[in-house]
């Protein structure tokens, strides 16, 4: 039996690793970061996910999953390599494609037989024929390849599920015999398969992020209005969404967007439609919007504490982008934390995974043990991240602990009229006039 491997362990390539191994093919996963192989053999994850730990330990177990930092030894009797490395965001928003292009010189330069190499990656359109281009000027001698774009549309969190429940695989390639023989990898996975030529699959990636960033920015345009308007921009969602055509999803407005893929994205398909002498004018307001939600959710607080943040103790529940991670990557957390303590004011968090690594970027911010440590003393609360735990919690004794009862809540997790019943000043993001129903008119 031919192996899959897949080169790169952070979230995209551990996931296809141990998801292609749990649908019985054997995989190598490789990295050239000896520490997090290191690690991997002594069942350490690089990352958190719900479910991965279980997930590769099941699958060593079984002998289908071996990690490795040799491309000799990998890339021996494998027919396809996956590509799964980073595509951080360069100068300008550009991606930038170091760890691509060295993962196809090691891929040429090992490769020891007929080779399917699929990228995995975001990359900008045009890549997989870079690609192409560096393995055939790297080979020691001429040996066949195929190179098909395999784009990967997991959310973070729930990246297991997304992996063995896709909604579409799609394919890319001009070699629509290597494009089949992928297809066939993920035909278990009992989902449409879109065939098409290695640009559009790179495009088709781009084009469903930047759509759902747009839904983003769309819906907290739509909050901004509501609040001018007073009226409830979850109602108008869930009013919106029961048309097919528009869907529920991608419609909570709130803090905005963050996190690795859709601000990298929208700005590398930007800059991608600018050096062609394009104007992304849709692009631009979307980042636009969504910058502005961060200062907007300080002045929030500001105002609600009478206008003045200095001296004042603000407690924050979540750090991390979204639920379910330990991400920190452009978590508006960040940013917020450190306009407030910019502004005078200590700042108190907790967030049920992601404080050890949020502690390293934000050292001013005091970690908690739980979110009655944070309401503690504290002037305000913010809700940066809609993780289930700060659903129920005990209200009465949080507002009874707190200095002054506010809640600026960035996530819309609460009701306004229940907060105001319980004694709270509270607001959300277009939850009628001010963000909330519960102030005068
Ligand atoms: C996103 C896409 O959803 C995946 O399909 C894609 O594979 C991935 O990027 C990627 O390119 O690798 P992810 O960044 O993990 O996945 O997270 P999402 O669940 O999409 O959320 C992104 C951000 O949008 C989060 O900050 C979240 O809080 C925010 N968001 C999401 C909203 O503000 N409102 C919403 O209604 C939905």
């Amino acid at each position: 039996m031919k192996q899959i491997c897949v080169v790169g362990v952070g979230y995209v390539g551990l996931i296809t690793a141990a998801g292609f191994a749990d649908l019985g093919n054997r995989v190598m996963a490789l990295d050239i970061m000896e520490e997090k192989i290191e690690g991997l053999k002594n069942g350490i994850m690089p990352i958190y996910e719900p479910g991965l730990e279980e997930l590769v330990e099941r699958n060593v177990k079984a002998g289908r999953l071996n990690f490795t930092t040799s491309y000799a030894d990998a890339l021996q009797n494998t027919e396809f390599v996956f590509i799964a490395v980073g595509t951080p965001s360069g100068v300008d928003g550009e991606a930038d494609l170091q760890y691509v292009g060295a993962a196809a010189r090691s891929i040429a330069e090992n490769m020891q037989d007929y080779l399917i190499v699929i990228n995995k990656s975001t990359v900008p359109v045009g890549t997989g024929d870079w690609v192409a281009g560096i393995i055939e000027s790297h080979q020691p001698k001429p040996i066949p390849f195929s190179v098909v774009s395999c784009p990967e549309f997991l959310r973070e969190g729930s990246a297991i599920l997304d992996f063995q429940n896709p909604h579409r695989t799609v394919l890319g390639s001009l070699d629509r015999e290597a494009a089949n023989k992928v297809a066939q990898l993920h035909l278990s996975l009992r989902a449409p398969i879109v065939i098409t030529d290695l640009r559009t699959a790179e495009m088709i990636k781009y084009a469903s992020n930047a759509f759902l960033a747009t839904k983003i920015s769309f819906i907290n345009e739509i909050a901004n209005i509501c609040e001018a308007l007073g009226a409830d921009v979850k109602e108008v969602a869930v009013g919106m969404g029961y048309d097919k055509r528009i869907g529920q999803a991608f419609l909570n407005a709130g803090l905005g967007y963050g996190g690795s893929c859709f601000p990298k994205d929208v700005l590398a398909l930007a800059h991608m439609a600018r050096e062609k002498g394009r104007h992304p004018q849709l692009l631009d307001a979307v980042m636009d919007i969504n910058g502005d939600r961060r200062p907007m959710a300080v002045n929030r607080v500001k105002e609600m504490l009478d206008g003045s943040l200095k001296g004042k103790t603000i407690g924050m529940l979540g750090l991390a982008f979204k639920p379910n991670t330990d991400d920190m990557r452009d978590a508006p957390a960040i940013d917020i934390a450190n306009a407030l303590i910019a502004a005078g004011a200590n700042v108190r968090a907790y967030d049920p995974v992601s404080m050890e690594v949020a502690a390293a970027i934000l050292p001013s911010v005091e970690m908690c043990d739980d979110p009655y440590c944070v309401a503690e003393n504290a002037d305000a609360l913010m809700i940066n991240t809609e993780w289930n735990e700060f659903v129920h919690l005990d209200f009465p004794c949080i507002r009874d602990s707190m200095k002054t009862p506010v809640i600026f809540d960035g996530r819309n997790l609460y009701e306004p009229e229940d907060m105001k019943s319980l004694g709270f000043k509270y607001r959300g993001l277009g939850r009628g006039y001010n963000g909330s129903t519960t102030e005068e008119k």
